[in-house]
Protein backbone atom coordinates (compact mmCIF):
# COMPACT_ATOMS: atom_id res chain seq x y z
CA UNK A 1 0.00 0.00 0.00
CA UNK A 2 1.23 3.36 -1.20
CA UNK A 3 1.39 5.52 1.76
CA UNK A 4 -1.21 8.10 1.49
CA UNK A 5 1.52 11.54 1.68
CA UNK A 6 3.46 9.83 -0.90
CA UNK A 7 0.46 9.05 -3.10
CA UNK A 8 -0.52 12.48 -3.15
CA UNK A 9 3.16 13.94 -3.89
CA UNK A 10 3.25 11.40 -6.80
CA UNK A 11 0.11 13.10 -8.50
CA UNK A 12 -2.45 10.19 -7.33
CA UNK A 13 -5.34 10.18 -4.98
CA UNK A 14 -5.14 9.33 -1.72
CA UNK A 15 -8.23 8.06 0.93
CA UNK A 16 -7.80 11.76 3.06
CA UNK A 17 -5.99 14.49 2.59
CA UNK A 18 -2.72 14.17 4.32
CA UNK A 19 -1.26 16.33 7.05
CA UNK A 20 1.89 17.07 8.81
CA UNK A 21 2.58 20.53 11.07
CA UNK A 22 5.81 22.14 10.21
CA UNK A 23 7.51 21.96 13.88
CA UNK A 24 5.30 19.28 15.02
CA UNK A 25 7.98 18.71 17.27
CA UNK A 26 9.40 21.34 19.83
CA UNK A 27 8.43 22.96 22.98
CA UNK A 28 4.92 23.20 22.87
CA UNK A 29 4.67 19.17 24.00
CA UNK A 30 5.81 18.75 27.80
CA UNK A 31 7.03 15.31 26.61
CA UNK A 32 9.55 17.58 24.46
CA UNK A 33 10.50 19.88 27.11
CA UNK A 34 11.61 16.45 29.37
CA UNK A 35 13.54 15.30 26.64
CA UNK A 36 15.29 18.50 25.87
CA UNK A 37 15.99 18.88 29.25
CA UNK A 38 18.39 15.43 29.17
CA UNK A 39 19.99 16.37 26.61
CA UNK A 40 21.47 19.25 27.70
CA UNK A 41 21.85 22.13 25.02
CA UNK A 42 19.30 22.14 21.55
CA UNK A 43 22.63 21.02 19.32
CA UNK A 44 23.36 18.05 21.55
CA UNK A 45 19.91 16.70 21.08
CA UNK A 46 20.00 17.15 17.10
CA UNK A 47 23.05 14.86 17.61
CA UNK A 48 22.19 12.67 20.15
CA UNK A 49 20.34 9.93 17.54
CA UNK A 50 18.62 8.29 20.54
CA UNK A 51 16.69 11.76 22.07
CA UNK A 52 16.42 12.45 18.33
CA UNK A 53 14.24 9.51 16.98
CA UNK A 54 12.16 10.27 20.14
CA UNK A 55 11.42 13.86 19.79
CA UNK A 56 10.38 13.15 16.09
CA UNK A 57 8.01 10.41 17.09
CA UNK A 58 6.09 12.33 20.12
CA UNK A 59 4.13 14.01 17.42
CA UNK A 60 3.33 10.64 15.55
CA UNK A 61 1.95 9.39 18.91
CA UNK A 62 -0.28 11.91 19.47
CA UNK A 63 -1.55 13.10 16.83
CA UNK A 64 -1.23 10.58 14.17
CA UNK A 65 0.16 12.61 10.74
CA UNK A 66 1.12 11.24 7.67
CA UNK A 67 4.83 12.22 7.97
CA UNK A 68 7.16 12.72 10.57
CA UNK A 69 9.95 15.00 9.95
CA UNK A 70 13.78 14.65 10.64
CA UNK A 71 14.67 16.18 14.17
CA UNK A 72 17.22 18.69 13.40
CA UNK A 73 17.91 21.80 12.58
CA UNK A 74 18.93 23.44 9.40
CA UNK A 75 21.94 25.49 11.35
CA UNK A 76 23.75 21.90 11.38
CA UNK A 77 25.25 22.89 7.97
CA UNK A 78 27.30 25.63 8.80
CA UNK A 79 28.38 23.48 11.79
CA UNK A 80 29.25 20.75 9.81
CA UNK A 81 31.15 23.32 7.67
CA UNK A 82 33.26 24.21 10.78
CA UNK A 83 31.75 27.38 12.04
CA UNK A 84 30.42 27.36 15.97
CA UNK A 85 27.00 27.65 16.19
CA UNK A 86 25.32 27.42 19.43
CA UNK A 87 22.04 28.19 20.37
CA UNK A 88 21.30 30.31 23.88
CA UNK A 89 17.92 30.34 25.75
CA UNK A 90 15.55 32.85 24.65
CA UNK A 91 18.06 34.51 22.32
CA UNK A 92 18.35 32.25 19.21
CA UNK A 93 20.48 30.94 17.42
CA UNK A 94 24.19 32.25 17.04
CA UNK A 95 26.63 31.60 14.14
CA UNK A 96 29.99 31.94 13.30
CA UNK A 97 30.23 35.21 11.20
CA UNK A 98 31.22 34.83 7.52
CA UNK A 99 31.91 38.07 5.35
CA UNK A 100 32.74 39.83 1.96
CA UNK A 101 36.82 40.02 3.53
CA UNK A 102 37.25 36.77 5.36
CA UNK A 103 37.75 33.39 3.55
CA UNK A 104 34.76 30.67 3.01
CA UNK A 105 34.32 27.85 4.94
CA UNK A 106 36.20 24.87 2.79
CA UNK A 107 33.78 21.86 1.76
CA UNK A 108 35.73 18.87 3.25
CA UNK A 109 33.18 16.06 2.53
CA UNK A 110 34.72 13.84 4.75
CA UNK A 111 34.55 15.70 7.49
CA UNK A 112 31.39 17.43 6.92
CA UNK A 113 29.45 13.83 6.47
CA UNK A 114 31.58 12.77 9.66
CA UNK A 115 29.98 15.66 11.54
CA UNK A 116 26.53 15.09 10.58
CA UNK A 117 26.96 11.21 10.83
CA UNK A 118 24.49 11.27 14.15
CA UNK A 119 21.64 12.69 12.10
CA UNK A 120 21.82 9.94 9.22
CA UNK A 121 21.91 7.43 12.23
CA UNK A 122 18.64 9.14 13.26
CA UNK A 123 17.69 9.00 9.50
CA UNK A 124 18.26 5.38 9.51
CA UNK A 125 16.76 4.17 12.63
CA UNK A 126 13.43 6.39 12.12
CA UNK A 127 12.98 4.23 9.44
CA UNK A 128 13.06 1.23 10.88
CA UNK A 129 10.46 2.66 13.52
CA UNK A 130 8.11 3.90 10.77
CA UNK A 131 6.81 0.88 9.54
CA UNK A 132 2.62 1.52 8.17
CA UNK A 133 1.40 4.69 6.41
CA UNK A 134 3.57 7.48 7.73
CA UNK A 135 6.28 8.88 5.75
CA UNK A 136 9.71 10.28 6.60
CA UNK A 137 11.13 13.35 5.68
CA UNK A 138 14.05 14.50 5.43
CA UNK A 139 15.24 18.68 5.32
CA UNK A 140 17.92 21.33 5.07
CA UNK A 141 17.34 25.09 4.97
CA UNK A 142 17.60 26.43 1.66
CA UNK A 143 20.98 28.14 0.75
CA UNK A 144 19.76 31.81 1.18
CA UNK A 145 18.32 31.01 4.28
CA UNK A 146 21.24 29.53 5.70
CA UNK A 147 23.45 32.09 4.39
CA UNK A 148 21.53 34.81 6.21
CA UNK A 149 22.20 33.59 9.64
CA UNK A 150 26.14 32.57 8.11
CA UNK A 151 26.55 36.35 7.35
CA UNK A 152 24.46 38.10 10.41
CA UNK A 153 25.77 35.95 12.83
CA UNK A 154 22.28 34.53 13.87
CA UNK A 155 18.42 35.81 13.08
CA UNK A 156 18.11 39.62 11.74
CA UNK A 157 15.43 42.16 11.01
CA UNK A 158 16.37 44.05 8.55
CA UNK A 159 19.09 41.13 6.78
CA UNK A 160 21.19 44.17 6.12
CA UNK A 161 24.43 42.42 6.16
CA UNK A 162 23.53 40.25 4.12
CA UNK A 163 21.61 41.77 1.45
CA UNK A 164 24.74 44.52 1.56
CA UNK A 165 27.20 41.94 0.44
CA UNK A 166 24.66 39.99 -1.66
CA UNK A 167 23.86 43.16 -3.95
CA UNK A 168 27.01 45.15 -3.95
CA UNK A 169 29.47 42.00 -4.48
CA UNK A 170 27.06 39.83 -6.33
CA UNK A 171 30.08 37.44 -7.82
CA UNK A 172 31.93 36.77 -4.40
CA UNK A 173 28.50 36.17 -2.47
CA UNK A 174 27.42 33.44 -5.19
CA UNK A 175 30.18 31.60 -4.36
CA UNK A 176 28.94 31.22 -0.09
CA UNK A 177 25.48 30.72 -2.64
CA UNK A 178 27.17 27.73 -4.18
CA UNK A 179 29.34 26.51 -1.66
CA UNK A 180 26.18 26.26 -0.01
CA UNK A 181 24.26 24.76 -2.48
CA UNK A 182 26.98 21.86 -2.57
CA UNK A 183 26.69 21.33 1.01
CA UNK A 184 22.79 20.98 1.03
CA UNK A 185 22.77 18.86 -1.86
CA UNK A 186 25.23 16.50 -0.22
CA UNK A 187 23.96 16.73 2.97
CA UNK A 188 20.02 15.74 1.26
CA UNK A 189 21.56 12.58 -0.73
CA UNK A 190 23.16 11.33 2.33
CA UNK A 191 19.41 11.63 4.42
CA UNK A 192 17.79 9.59 0.95
CA UNK A 193 20.91 7.26 1.57
CA UNK A 194 19.70 6.90 4.87
CA UNK A 195 16.50 5.77 4.19
CA UNK A 196 14.28 9.59 3.85
CA UNK A 197 11.50 9.10 1.39
CA UNK A 198 10.51 13.18 1.55
CA UNK A 199 12.91 16.31 1.29
CA UNK A 200 11.72 19.45 2.62
CA UNK A 201 13.95 22.63 1.88
CA UNK A 202 13.17 25.78 4.10
CA UNK A 203 13.81 29.26 2.30
CA UNK A 204 12.36 30.96 5.40
CA UNK A 205 14.05 34.46 4.46
CA UNK A 206 13.00 34.15 0.24
CA UNK A 207 10.55 36.71 0.59
CA UNK A 208 13.04 39.70 1.30
CA UNK A 209 14.63 39.71 -1.26
CA UNK A 210 13.40 41.61 -4.75
CA UNK A 211 12.37 40.08 -7.62
CA UNK A 212 15.98 39.74 -9.30
CA UNK A 213 18.28 38.68 -6.63
CA UNK A 214 14.82 35.93 -5.67
CA UNK A 215 15.50 34.33 -8.92
CA UNK A 216 19.47 34.15 -8.50
CA UNK A 217 19.71 33.38 -4.88
CA UNK A 218 16.32 31.19 -4.01
CA UNK A 219 14.96 30.11 -7.34
CA UNK A 220 18.49 28.75 -9.13
CA UNK A 221 20.12 27.31 -6.64
CA UNK A 222 16.88 25.37 -6.18
CA UNK A 223 16.63 23.99 -9.46
CA UNK A 224 20.14 23.26 -9.07
CA UNK A 225 19.34 20.89 -6.00
CA UNK A 226 16.34 18.99 -7.67
CA UNK A 227 18.16 18.51 -10.85
CA UNK A 228 21.01 17.00 -8.71
CA UNK A 229 18.45 15.08 -6.52
CA UNK A 230 15.99 13.90 -9.04
CA UNK A 231 18.73 12.59 -11.47
CA UNK A 232 20.28 10.43 -8.45
CA UNK A 233 16.34 9.76 -6.82
CA UNK A 234 14.48 10.03 -9.21
CA UNK A 235 11.33 8.64 -6.49
CA UNK A 236 12.23 11.34 -4.25
CA UNK A 237 9.19 13.76 -3.78
CA UNK A 238 10.53 17.06 -3.02
CA UNK A 239 8.95 19.97 -1.44
CA UNK A 240 10.07 23.90 -1.47
CA UNK A 241 9.12 26.38 0.99
CA UNK A 242 9.97 29.96 -0.37
CA UNK A 243 8.40 31.94 2.72
CA UNK A 244 6.89 34.80 1.85
CA UNK A 245 7.78 34.78 -2.00
CA UNK A 246 4.18 36.29 -2.86
CA UNK A 247 3.89 36.45 -6.77
CA UNK A 248 7.25 34.75 -7.32
CA UNK A 249 5.69 31.60 -6.24
CA UNK A 250 4.94 30.94 -9.92
CA UNK A 251 8.37 31.73 -10.87
CA UNK A 252 9.93 29.50 -8.41
CA UNK A 253 6.86 26.99 -8.76
CA UNK A 254 8.07 27.54 -12.86
CA UNK A 255 11.69 27.31 -12.71
CA UNK A 256 13.19 24.94 -9.36
CA UNK A 257 11.69 21.69 -11.09
CA UNK A 258 10.03 21.29 -7.00
CA UNK A 259 7.29 18.21 -6.74
CA UNK A 260 5.64 20.44 -4.02
CA UNK A 261 5.32 23.99 -2.90
CA UNK A 262 4.46 25.07 0.64
CA UNK A 263 2.41 27.98 1.00
CA UNK A 264 2.98 30.28 3.78
CA UNK A 265 -0.29 31.83 5.25
CA UNK A 266 -0.42 35.20 3.26
CA UNK A 267 -0.76 33.46 0.15
CA UNK A 268 -4.27 33.89 -1.19
CA UNK A 269 -5.91 30.42 -1.32
CA UNK A 270 -8.16 31.00 -4.84
CA UNK A 271 -4.76 32.47 -6.24
CA UNK A 272 -2.48 29.04 -5.58
CA UNK A 273 -5.41 26.98 -6.64
CA UNK A 274 -5.81 28.60 -9.88
CA UNK A 275 -1.96 29.83 -10.53
CA UNK A 276 -0.36 27.21 -9.01
CA UNK A 277 -2.50 23.75 -8.58
CA UNK A 278 -2.12 22.74 -11.66
CA UNK A 279 1.42 22.74 -12.02
CA UNK A 280 2.36 21.29 -8.50
CA UNK A 281 0.92 19.90 -5.60
CA UNK A 282 0.15 22.24 -2.93
CA UNK A 283 0.47 22.50 1.02
CA UNK A 284 0.03 24.66 3.69
CA UNK A 285 -0.64 27.36 4.76
CA UNK A 286 -2.92 27.60 8.33
CA UNK A 287 -1.60 30.84 10.51
CA UNK A 288 -0.32 29.22 13.52
CA UNK A 289 -2.02 31.63 15.98
CA UNK A 290 -4.86 30.25 14.67
CA UNK A 291 -3.60 26.90 16.72
CA UNK A 292 -2.85 28.80 19.37
CA UNK A 293 -6.51 30.33 19.33
CA UNK A 294 -7.78 27.28 18.49
CA UNK A 295 -11.86 26.84 18.76
CA UNK A 296 -14.21 27.98 16.16
CA UNK A 297 -11.43 30.60 14.43
CA UNK A 298 -9.51 28.06 13.84
CA UNK A 299 -11.67 25.28 12.69
CA UNK A 300 -13.71 27.59 10.50
CA UNK A 301 -10.06 28.71 8.53
CA UNK A 302 -9.15 24.74 8.54
CA UNK A 303 -11.98 24.36 6.03
CA UNK A 304 -11.66 27.06 3.79
CA UNK A 305 -8.01 26.03 2.85
CA UNK A 306 -9.89 22.00 2.54
CA UNK A 307 -12.54 23.47 0.50
CA UNK A 308 -9.89 25.82 -1.38
CA UNK A 309 -7.51 23.22 -1.96
CA UNK A 310 -9.08 19.93 -0.88
CA UNK A 311 -9.98 18.80 -4.55
CA UNK A 312 -6.60 19.41 -6.34
CA UNK A 313 -3.50 17.67 -5.04
CA UNK A 314 -2.81 18.67 -1.74
CA UNK A 315 -0.95 18.17 1.45
CA UNK A 316 -2.51 19.85 4.95
CA UNK A 317 0.07 21.84 7.07
CA UNK A 318 0.50 25.22 8.60
CA UNK A 319 2.02 28.71 6.83
CA UNK A 320 4.88 28.51 8.66
CA UNK A 321 5.78 26.25 12.41
CA UNK A 322 3.62 25.12 15.56
CA UNK A 323 4.80 27.77 18.57
CA UNK A 324 5.88 27.49 21.65
CA UNK A 325 2.47 28.83 23.61
CA UNK A 326 0.50 26.20 21.12
CA UNK A 327 -2.01 23.87 23.52
CA UNK A 328 -1.34 20.33 21.81
CA UNK A 329 -5.15 19.85 22.57
CA UNK A 330 -5.81 22.59 19.55
CA UNK A 331 -3.25 20.40 17.29
CA UNK A 332 -5.28 17.35 18.30
CA UNK A 333 -8.66 19.17 17.41
CA UNK A 334 -6.64 20.42 14.23
CA UNK A 335 -6.00 17.14 13.23
CA UNK A 336 -9.83 15.51 13.89
CA UNK A 337 -10.71 18.17 11.34
CA UNK A 338 -8.75 17.52 8.78
CA UNK A 339 -9.16 13.72 8.76
CA UNK A 340 -13.08 13.83 8.76
CA UNK A 341 -13.51 16.08 5.97
CA UNK A 342 -14.70 14.64 3.10
CA UNK A 343 -15.02 16.01 -0.66
O1 LIG B 1 9.63 20.64 12.15
C1 LIG B 1 10.15 19.87 12.99
O2 LIG B 1 9.47 19.35 13.91
C2 LIG B 1 11.60 19.46 12.80
C3 LIG B 1 12.56 20.22 13.49
C4 LIG B 1 13.02 21.58 13.01
C5 LIG B 1 13.64 22.50 13.91
N1 LIG B 1 14.09 23.56 13.19
C6 LIG B 1 13.78 22.29 15.35
C7 LIG B 1 14.06 23.45 16.23
C8 LIG B 1 13.06 22.16 11.74
C9 LIG B 1 12.50 21.64 10.43
C10 LIG B 1 13.75 23.41 11.87
C11 LIG B 1 14.05 24.30 10.73
C12 LIG B 1 14.57 25.65 10.99
N2 LIG B 1 15.49 26.06 11.94
C13 LIG B 1 14.27 26.77 10.19
C14 LIG B 1 13.38 26.75 8.97
C15 LIG B 1 11.94 26.77 9.31
C16 LIG B 1 11.50 28.05 10.01
O3 LIG B 1 11.11 27.95 11.17
O4 LIG B 1 11.55 29.10 9.35
C17 LIG B 1 14.97 27.88 10.72
C18 LIG B 1 14.94 29.30 10.19
C19 LIG B 1 15.75 27.41 11.82
C20 LIG B 1 16.72 28.18 12.64
C21 LIG B 1 16.35 28.20 14.07
N3 LIG B 1 16.36 27.09 14.89
C22 LIG B 1 15.96 29.31 14.86
C23 LIG B 1 15.81 30.74 14.34
C24 LIG B 1 15.76 28.84 16.16
C25 LIG B 1 15.42 29.66 17.39
C26 LIG B 1 14.01 30.07 17.44
C27 LIG B 1 13.18 29.06 18.19
O5 LIG B 1 12.11 28.70 17.71
O6 LIG B 1 13.63 28.68 19.28
C28 LIG B 1 15.97 27.44 16.15
C29 LIG B 1 15.84 26.51 17.29
C30 LIG B 1 14.98 25.30 17.12
N4 LIG B 1 14.94 24.50 16.03
C31 LIG B 1 14.10 24.77 18.11
C32 LIG B 1 13.54 23.61 17.56
C33 LIG B 1 12.57 22.66 18.23
C34 LIG B 1 13.89 25.35 19.50
C35 LIG B 1 15.11 25.10 20.35
C36 LIG B 1 14.81 24.50 21.71
O7 LIG B 1 14.06 23.52 21.81
O8 LIG B 1 15.36 25.02 22.67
Amino acid sequence: MTKPIMAVLRGERAAHIPFWYMRQAGRYLPEYRETRAKAGSFLDLCFNSDLAVEVTLQPIRRFKPDAAILFSDILVVPHALGLAVSFREGEGPVVEKVGVDGPLPKFEADLFHARLAPIYRTVAELKRRLAGEVGLIGFAGAPWTVATYMVEGGSSRDFMAVKQWAFAEPESFSRLIDLLTKATIEYLAHQVEAGAEILQVFDSWAGVLPEMAFRAFCTEPMRRITETLKARYPAVPIIGFPRGASALYVDYVRASGVDAVSLDSTVPLSWAAAELQSKVVLQGNLDPQLVVVGGAAMRAEAERILNTLGHGPFIFNLGHGLVPQTPPEHVADLSALIRAWRE
